[in-house]
Formats: C-alpha cells, sequence, structure tokens
C-alpha cells in the first residue's frame, strides 16, 4: 500500500557498497510494488565525480546485480527518478550546493520541502554531516518534514556514542533520527513478537521456571572481503553483537508491550538491557570468548586468514568471533543464562533463537544422552526461515526408549508472498516516519555500557586470549567451555532449520 507522501531521498555515500548491494535495489523493488510516493527523487551524494547519467547506470547494474525482486521490466522508468551530485563532506559551502541542488529538484518535480538523508557514510561522518546540513537550514520542517537515518555503529563505545548523541541533538530532534539495525527490518526477527504474543501456548513456560538457558547464534560463512578496513575498527562484538545480537535479545526477553506503538515497544527493550547484569571486569575472561579465523580449506579451496585479507594488519588482535555468557535480572529471566555468539568464517550462514526447556523433573525412561528430556524451541531468523520444536517420542518396540523428534513449521509454507528484504522494510518506515523498528539512544547507550567491561579488557588486558580458528569451523572450541552445563554444547545449526551437528551437510 502506498501510504507515503511525496519527498528527496538523498543518501550520502552513494558511490559506497551498501547503496549499490542494499538501498537502491530495495528502493527499486518499493518502486516496482507501487509503494513509492508519486512524486519520488533519490539523490545520490559522496565524494567521486559522476554525472547523473554515469550514477544511473551504475545502478541500473546494481538493480540487476543485487536483485531483491524478479521484475527487471521498470529499471529504466526508475532510474529517470535518480541524480548525482559529489560533495567534499567537511566543506561547508558544498552544502549549500547541495541545499540548492535539492531546491531546484524540488521545483522542477513539484515535491515540497519532504526531505530524508541516509547517511551510509564511514561512521566518522556521522557527527560532521548533520551538522553541516543543519547550518544550510536542511534540518528545518517549516516547508516539510526532515528526517536522518544513521547506519550502525552508533559510536565507537560508550563515550563517542554520547558524544555523538549530544551533538546530533543540538541541530535535530529525536523524533527526526532513525538509527537503523536491519536485522530489526527481517520479517523473521519482527515474527518473534508475533510468536510471543499471539500465541497462548509459550508465554506460560517463557520464564525461569521452565525455561533452562537461552543461545543465539549468527553465523556467517563469509570473510571480510573488501571491508577490512573498516573491520579493524570494530569486530566481531562492535559489528554484530552490540547491535543486532542484543535487538535479538531483547525482542526474546521483553515482556509484553501495551500497545504495538512503537514506544511501548522499544520501551520494553530498554528495560531488558537495563536489566542485563554488569559483567565484572575480572569477569571477562570467564564470560566472554573471542577469536580469529585462520587459513584453511574450505570445500577444497584455500580461504586466506583474517590477518591475510586487504586492510587487514599483520598482527591484528581484531576479533572475528564473539561469544558471551550473560544474565538478566529480572522477575522473568532470574539465574536463566543466555548465551550468544557471531563469527565470521563459520561453517554456514545461520542466525538462529535456541530456547533449551528444563527436563522433566524425574526422568522415566532410558536416557541416551544429557538433552534426552530437553525440549528446544528453535527460532530460525536465517535462512531456511521458520520454527522447530524438539520434543521425546517412544522409539518404536519393546521398551521406553526415547528418541528426540523434530516438528518443523517452515516460513515458506505459510504463502507464496515474498518476503520483503529488511532495507526494503526500514526504507519503507522512514517513508512514513514510523519509527519502531529503528534502535532508540537510550537502547543504543545501554548496549555500549554492558560491552564497555569487555571492549576494555580485549583492548588492554593482554593476558586474555584471541583464539585462532581454522575457517570454516565453528570458531574456538574455548567457547564450550561458556556452557554451564558440561555435558552440553552449542547447537551446531546446519542450512535447513530441522538438522543440527558438527558435520552436517552445509
Ligand atoms: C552487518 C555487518 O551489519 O550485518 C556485517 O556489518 C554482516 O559484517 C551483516 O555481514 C550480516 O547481515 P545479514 O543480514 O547477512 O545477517
Amino acid at each position: 500500500m502506498n501510504n507515503t507522501e511525496n519527498h528527496i531521498y538523498v543518501i550520502f555515500g552513494a558511490s559506497g557498497d551498501l547503496t549499490k548491494r542494499k538501498l537502491v535495489p530495495a528502493l527499486y523493488a518499493l518502486f516496482v510494488q507501487k509503494m513509492l510516493p508519486e512524486k519520488f527523487v533519490l539523490l545520490g551524494a559522496s565524494r567521486s565525480d559522476f554525472s547523473d547519467d554515469e550514477f544511473r547506470s551504475r545502478m541500473r547494474e546494481a538493480i540487476i546485480k543485487f536483485k531483491e525482486i524478479d521484475d527487471e521490466s521498470q529499471v529504466d522508468q526508475f532510474v529517470k527518478k535518480l541524480f548525482y551530485t559529489s560533495i567534499s563532506f567537511d566543506d561547508e559551502a558544498a552544502y549549500q550546493k547541495l541545499s540548492d541542488r535539492i531546491k531546484s529538484l524540488r521545483k522542477e518535480f513539484n515535491i515540497n520541502g519532504n526531505t530524508i538523508f541516509y547517511l551510509s557514510t564511514p561512521p566518522s561522518l556521522y557527527g560532521i554531516i548533520p551538522q553541516k546540513l543543519a547550518a544550510v537550514e536542511l534540518n528545518k520542517q517549516n516547508d516539510g518534514w526532515k528526517r536522518l537515518i544513521i547506519e550502525k555503529p552508533f559510536g565507537y563505545d560508550l563515550e563517542s556514542a554520547i558524544q555523538l548523541k549530544e551533538l546530533l541533538l543540538k541541530d535535530w530532534k529525536e523524533e527526526q533520527i532513525y538509527r537503523i539495525d536491519h536485522y530489526l527490518g527481517k520479517e523473521t526477527v519482527q515474527n518473534l513478537l508475533v510468536t510471543r504474543f499471539s500465541n497462548g501456548i509459550f508465554e506460560p513456560l517463557w520464564n525461569r521456571n521452565y525455561i533452562n538457558h537461552v543461545e543465539i547464534t549468527s553465523a556467517e560463512s563469509i570473510g571480510v572481503e573488501k571491508r577490512g578496513g573498516y573491520y579493524e575498527s570494530s569486530g566481531a562484538l562492535r559489528d554484530m553483537v552490540q547491535n543486532h545480537l542484543l535487538q535479538v535479545v531483547g525482542l526474546t526477553a521483553m515482556e509484553s508491550p501495551s500497545s504495538l506503538d512503537p514506544i511501548a515497544i522499544r520501551n520494553e527493550i530498554l528495560k531488558v538491557f537495563q536489566s542485563l547484569r554488569p559483567i565484572k571486569k575480572e569477569d571477562v575472561k570467564n564470560v566472554a570468548i573471542r577469536g580469529q579465523y585462520l587459513s584453511s580449506k574450505i570445500k577444497g579451496e584455500q580461504v586466506p586468514g583474517y590477518r591475510e585479507e586487504e586492510g587487514v594488519k599483520p598482527k591484528s588482535v581484531t576479533e572475528t568471533y564473539a561469544a558471551l555468557k550473560f544474565y538478566i535480572d529480572n522477575w522473568r529471566w532470574g539465574g536463566v543464562p543466555f548465551y550468544i555468539r557471531t563469527g565470521k568464517r563459520l561453517p554456514t550462514r545461520v542466525t538462529e533463537v535456541v530456547i533449551h526447556f528444563k527436563p522433566t523433573p524425574h526422568f522415566l525412561f532410558s536416557q541416551n544422552d544429557v538433552c534426552q528430556s530437553c525440549n528446544q524451541l528453535v527460532i530460525r531468523i536465517q535462512p531456511d526461515e521458520g520454527i522447530l520444536l524438539k520434543f521425546g517420542m517412544k522409539t518404536p518396540g519393546s521398551g521406553f526408549d526415547v528418541q528426540n523428534v523434530n516438528m518443523a513449521f517452515h516460513y515458506s509454507d505459510l504463502s507464496n508472498q515474498r518476503i520483503p528484504s529488511a532495507y526494503e522494510r526500514l526504507l519503507h518506515d522512514t517513508m512514513k516516519g514510523d519509527s519502531t523498528l529503528f534502535a532508540r539512544t537510550e537502547e543504543v547507550l545501554e548496549a555500549w555500557k554492558f560491552l564497555t567491561p569487555v571492549i576494555e579488557c580485549w583492548k588492554n588486558d593482554k593476558d586474555v586470549p584471541l583464539f585462532g580458528y581454522p575457517a570454516g569451523t565453528w570458531g574456538p572450541q574455548n567457547a564450550d567451555d561458556l556452557i554451564e552445563n558440561k555435558k552440553m554444547t552449542w547447537r551446531y545449526p546446519c542450512k535447513n532449520l530441522a538438522d543440527d551437528g558438527v558435520y552436517c551437510e552445509l
């Protein structure tokens, strides 16, 4: 449904990777589905010197290469809406030129002052661009709304995040700022809310009385690819844990919001973050494991180790794997360990939440392994999106042997409707002014606060090991030591929802 107002969408960093891989293909998908407003202009801005036509032809290629939607018939029509201006980001005069270009496009296409500014630039510019936009009054809403979209990471640590917050709030109102965390745009992440709060059967069990522990994995099979430069200043903790994984924790652990109002939902997530038990400095080595991938053979092909990747220092100590154990100190979760892990160059790409239920109080049947009576609910975010329930059944034949069986729902069975990509959903939300799926400052700051001891310890304490792991494996074995029950390990998920095991077909 098209319920967006006419506007101009300005993308800073328009010559970058995110613009071509995600943003423009997502905008094209919205265009094909008639979800863009009648009058819409995309203005790309970055340092490179392109003409409008050069930009259009690059974006045309990108739309076809990084295809979001099957229909390619309208690409030519769409690219007519694209324009480009080169900009030197810290030059004041360049913003006046930008403002003039926006004004002339407005006039040409008869669009009022509604404007979105998307910062898809290196994070070091997140403070500079909004300030300069304000200097030429491009933050003023007298002639139409102005919105600012900021990519993650919001800050580098707690201190820099506070500084950035204060800087932005000097010229922009909180409701004008949209902090994007693309995990929140994933259909299956939103489905966490629906699974939990539309089913009476889960809620009574969703607490410390019935849940033994919660495990969240976000694994990637790719390495850092061409992003070594960025990743060196980030690492797995900042790149994935501080934002994506903690947001998934928030949705898994939150109380039911009073309504679907964005503030009601964001408040409940914030409360989870405020209840995270602070990690003591001296405990970091026992509750946080870091690793870095080493060169290895994957399916017969030699792949480089992290230190051999482009843009990475030969002696880099940046982690490409991070696993944490922590607690949420509230009535629902008191005493329930949460285990989260993420890594690059793991065996497969998979993101999932696993709820491990407590065993029965007295197990009557023959038991082959420690988890014979432990039920698991696996909520698969990607790929093979769906939900898997594992429970015990009698093995046919004499005696009362129990075996675990699977009951799986695959999201693809729900309908043959295509699932919109995360960026498609979030870009459309920014056009509607719906901030439900965007992180608020307080959440971001709480997340940094929680991780500060780990960040500091990994930076300063040379005795905390950085484990190497061969590319294509499940990361450092030491991460298994985090699991309290020594007879249990992490779940080793495969591509298919129902399969698991360290050596499964990937
Ligand atoms: C990004 C990270 O935010 O998320 C990347 O910067 C990571 O390093 C990506 O690869 C993972 O996203 P997805 O949607 O593929 O799980």
